[in-house]
């Protein structure tokens, strides 16, 4: 099942819990590991996207800078200074190309433009500018398993059966076969007639997301042009949209053999350019996601199941999945691959709401993801615990898409105009203005996680080596030879556990980098500590 289909069932209510269970314990499928120990450095090389932390947002929701509610390029730019500060290392704009706007963006009428609610192309270059003065790199959203219905390719396409373009879809007589693979929200329809061709064409998503057709050599030949385009411009990378599901064999659409073929291909078009990055939304089965990664394929690839895995340890306070989910994720992601490590995304409710979790909680997550190995992704607002709206405009997935909280003015600093869409609850307390000036907020803890994370070589690529523990915690090494980090997290939400770990000679006394305090006593190089509920670690000598 596809997670964005499977988050976004939880759209649908009750079925919210359920569906996550199901996704909680995906994480726990395949033949059970070894608990302890696993030591694996990360592979080798070069390559930003080791190094920092990226940020996902929606420019529509960043900040506009005309007042007329909608989120622009410009208003991004006024921007960049909090992400900075933030202490992020590259931004990842989901689709800011011209669109209906029927799937938000994720229905592109033109791969090489810019949507004029948001600017125009040089308005982007400008951001590009901006950004890389700054030292943030930028990556867009390709989306290329499906255009718009409006994208001049399926205009051409549906006009002529014999034309340039009349195979770059994928066109039928009839209806043809279905997916085996369910869609949740967009429906289970996969063909849909098209009056001017006479013909059927096919969809995995809504029948106004034409799925393009990867058999064709000139329409293959055309996807790399957009990426080779926005590469010459210096975008450093994109995130691919479901990709996998770019090749069907049906009944299967998902993972095909000519999928992972085009994926080579695409890497070596991104590898002409200098360090520049793949990020994948590969679904879901955790066997199939390693198959995307890899020094000839992806550098990045989400595995959902370590988000699912990350909400049930913060909400139910047992870390056991998470564990497992990491020891599979360093041992088994294939060399020149690394796993991105997020809590939430533009699919998907927020994190209070997931994780149900208060300030505590949150803080704890992040902690785990900005020390966990693996790449951290956030989503805008997860910096300052901002909650899932109440209103939608074009579907409901827009409760996490709600304007960004800059103050407390009532427009929250997003817009001197009416915002596109309601912002939602709580944007007195939870707004960067406020958190800014308030130690112990959860601004202040995220960037003190970055600032940390972004000095220590230990967590940004250190070995991972996890300690038995609890089931309700999670404590373990990252190795590096410019220093090792200890990191103890308890997900527990009441009572106290005692910590234990071997060091190394000359550790005499243990000091948590978040805090600045000494924790714990060390007794013939064995540390002990009793951590209370919801504490996170980051542990260095003193
Ligand atoms: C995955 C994206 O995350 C989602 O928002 C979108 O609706 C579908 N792909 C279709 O592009
Ligand atoms: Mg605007």
């Amino acid at each position: 099942m596809w997670s964005a289909s499977l988050a976004a069932g939880a759209w649908y209510g009750r079925g919210v819990r359920r569906l996550c269970w199901i996704a909680a314990a995906l994480s726990a499928c395949g033949p059970p590991g070894p608990k302890v120990p696993v030591t694996s450095a990360l592979t080798a090389g070069e390559g930003w996207h080791r190094r920092v932390a990226i940020y996902e947002l929606s420019v529509r929701s960043y900040q506009d800078s005309d007042g007329d509610g909608i989120g622009d390029l410009r208003g991004l730019i006024q921007r960049l200074d909090h992400l900075a500060e933030l202490g992020v290392g590259a931004i990842w704009l989901m689709p800011m190309f011209p669109s209906p706007l029927k799937d938000s963006g994720y229905d592109v009428a033109d791969y090489l433009g810019v949507h004029p609610d948001y600017g125009t192309l040089e308005d982007f270059e400008r951001l590009l500018g901006e950004a890389h003065r700054r030292g943030l790199k930028v990556m867009l959203d390709l989306v290329v398993n499906h255009t718009s219905t409006e994208h001049e390719w399926f205009q051409s396409s549906r006009a002529s059966r014999t034309g340039e373009k009349a195979d770059w879809y994928v066109w039928s007589d009839g209806p043809g076969p279905g997916c085996e693979e369910s869609n949740v929200i967009f429906g289970e329809e996969r063909w849909t007639f098209d009056p001017a061709r006479g013909q059927y064409y096919f969809h995995q998503f809504f029948s106004s997301q034409p799925d393009l057709n990867y058999r064709s050599p000139e329409l293959a030949e055309a996807v790399l042009g957009v990426a080779r385009r926005w590469l010459e411009l210096g975008v450093d990378g994109f995130r691919l949209d479901v990709p996998h599901q770019y090749v069907e064999n049906w009944p299967k659409c998902w993972h095909q053999p000519q999928t992972l073929a085009f994926h080579q291909r695409l890497r070596e078009e991104v590898d002409k350019a200098y360090d520049r990055v793949l990020l994948g939304e590969v679904c879901c089965g955790r066997e199939e996601v390693l198959r995307y990664a890899g020094s000839d394929r992806l550098q990045l690839v989400f595995y959902f199941v370590g988000m699912h895995a990350t909400w049930s340890a913060v909400k139910w306070g047992d870390a056991s999945k998470l564990a497992e989910h990491l020891r599979f994720a360093v041992q088994n992601t294939p060399p020149g691959g690394l796993h991105a490590n997020t809590l939430g995304n533009h699919d998907i409710f927020r994190t209070p709401t997931t994780m149900a979790a208060e300030a505590s909680g949150l803080k704890l997550a992040a902690t785990l993801q900005m020390t966990a190995p693996g790449a951290p992704v956030i989503y805008y607002g997860e910096e300052i615990g901002m909650r899932d709206g109440a209103t939608w405009a074009v579907d409901i997935r827009d409760y996490a898409r709600t304007p960004m909280q800059w103050d407390d003015t009532p427009s929250a600093g997003f817009t001197t105009g009416t915002p596109w869409l309601a912002l939602s609850e709580g944007t007195a307390a939870l707004n960067v203005r406020v958190q800014a000036g308030r130690e112990g907020s959860l601004l202040s803890h995220y960037k003190r996680l970055l600032a940390l994370r972004n000095r220590s070589l230990a967590l940004q690529e250190g070995a991972y080596e996890p300690l038995a523990t609890q089931s309700s915690s999670l404590v373990f090494w990252r190795r590096h030879p410019a220093g090792d980090r200890l990191v103890a997290l308890h997900f527990g939400a009441s009572g106290t556990i005692a910590v234990r770990a071997e060091v190394p000679e000359g550790w005499s006394a243990l000091v948590d980098e978040l805090s600045g305090e000494e924790v714990g006593e060390v007794r013939g190089a064995v540390w002990t500590a009793t951590q209370p509920a919801r504490a996170g670690w980051v542990l260095k000598p003193r």
